[in-house]
C-alpha cells in the first residue's frame, strides 16, 4: 500500500481531535455537547420537539489570502482565549492560507484549536503545477478544508461537480470538508435563493455525511450586510431538510454554519437562530479580539 493510501494521522495534532481527523465517519457523540434545556427546546417544521441532541457549535475562521508568519501571534492569542469553558461549549477552527498550515498546526498543538485549509485539488498527487492535494494538507497538519467557497466559484469558475470532487478528496484524506453554498444578490432578488441552495447541495455534496455545510450568501460576504434573521432561519431550515432527505438521521447531525459579515456585535443573534450550528468568519477572524468576541457569543 502506498503512503498516500494510508489513513493520515498527523502525530503533531493534539489528542482528542478525532472529530476532525479520525476517519470519514466520526462517532456521533463528537458532534454533540450538553446544552441548556432552552436551547434544546426548538421545534422542527412540524412543530414537534426536536429530539436530536444539540450540535456543538463550530466557530471557524477563514483567513482567505491574508497572513504571513507574523499572523501566527493572532492565532496564539486566539488559543489563549480558548479556555476550558469555551472548549466545552464550542469547537474552534482556523482555516489559514496553505503556506501557514504547518506552522499554525505547530502553534495550535495542545490548544484544542484545529487548523484548516481553504481549498485542495481533487487528486492525491500528480502533474498539477501549483496545486495542493488534500493529502498534502493533512500531512501539513490540517484537519478540515473549505471547499466551494463563493470566491473560488467566482475567481476560478469552480463548478458544483468540481466542488464535490474536492469534498470527496478531503474525505479521502480523512479531513472534514466544509462545503460552501449561497446565492448571489441577483438570485435573492429574483426569488431563486432556495432553488440555488437546492441545486448547489445536490451537486456539491459528497456521498458521506461526515461533512460541514456553510451557508454564505454571496452578497453578505465582506459587505457588512447580513440577511434578516428570518431569512437566515428559512435558509438553514431548508438546508437541514435537504440534508435529512439526502442522508436520513445522519443529515440531522451535520453542522450548518452561517457565513457573511459575522461580527462580535451580531454573532449572538445569528447563532441563536434554529439550525445555525456555528459561523464561518472571514474578516473578523483575522483579529483575536474579534474572533474571540464571536466565540463568546456562541
Ligand atoms: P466575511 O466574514 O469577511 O464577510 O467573510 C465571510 C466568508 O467568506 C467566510 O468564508
Amino acid at each position: 500500500m502506498g503512503r498516500l493510501d494510508r489513513p493520515i494521522q498527523p502525530a503533531r495534532l493534539p489528542a482528542g481531535l478525532k472529530v476532525w481527523i479520525g476517519g470519514s465517519s466520526p462517532p456521533m457523540e463528537d458532534y454533540h455537547s450538553p446544552k441548556p434545556p432552552h436551547l434544546l427546546a426548538r421545534t422542527n417544521r412540524n412543530g414537534r420537539a426536536n429530539r436530536m441532541a444539540a450540535i456543538k457549535p463550530l466557530i471557524a475562521g477563514n483567513w482567505k489570502m491574508n497572513g504571513t508568519t507574523a499572523a501566527l501571534a493572532e492565532l496564539a492569542s486566539m488559543e489563549a482565549g480558548y479556555d476550558q469553558a469555551m472548549r466545552v461549549r464550542l469547537n474552534m477552527l482556523v482555516c489559514v492560507p496553505a503556506t501557514l498550515v504547518s506552522a499554525a498546526a505547530t502553534v495550535a498543538l495542545n490548544s484544542g484549536v484545529t487548523i484548516g485549509a481553504q481549498d485542495c485539488h481533487a487528486k492525491p498527487s500528480g502533474a498539477h503545477t501549483g496545486d495542493i492535494s488534500a493529502e498534502m494538507l493533512a500531512d501539513a497538519g490540517a484537519s478540515a478544508i473549505i471547499v466551494g467557497h463563493s470566491e473560488r466559484r467566482t475567481d476560478h469558475g469552480e463548478t458544483d461537480e468540481q466542488v464535490r470532487a474536492k469534498a470527496e478528496a478531503a474525505l479521502r484524506a480523512h479531513l472534514k470538508p466544509i462545503v460552501c453554498i449561497g446565492e448571489t444578490e441577483a438570485q435573492r432578488k429574483s426569488g431563486e435563493t432556495l432553488a440555488v441552495l437546492k441545486r448547489q447541495l445536490a451537486g456539491s455534496l459528497p456521498e458521506s455525511a461526515a461533512i460541514v455545510v456553510a451557508y454564505e450568501p454571496v452578497w453578505a460576504i465582506g459587505t457588512g450586510l447580513t440577511p434578516t434573521l428570518a431569512d437566515i432561519a428559512e435558509a438553514h431550515a431548508f438546508i437541514r431538510a435537504e440534508l435529512a432527505a439526502r442522508f436520513g438521521e445522519a443529515g440531522s447531525a451535520i453542522p450548518i454554519l452561517y457565513g457573511g459579515s459575522v461580527k462580535p456585535a451580531n454573532a449572538a443573534e445569528i447563532l441563536a437562530v434554529a439550525d445555525v450550528n456555528g459561523a464561518l468568519v472571514g474578516g473578523a477572524s483575522l483579529k483575536a479580539t474579534d474572533f474571540l468576541g464571536i466565540c463568546q457569543a456562541a
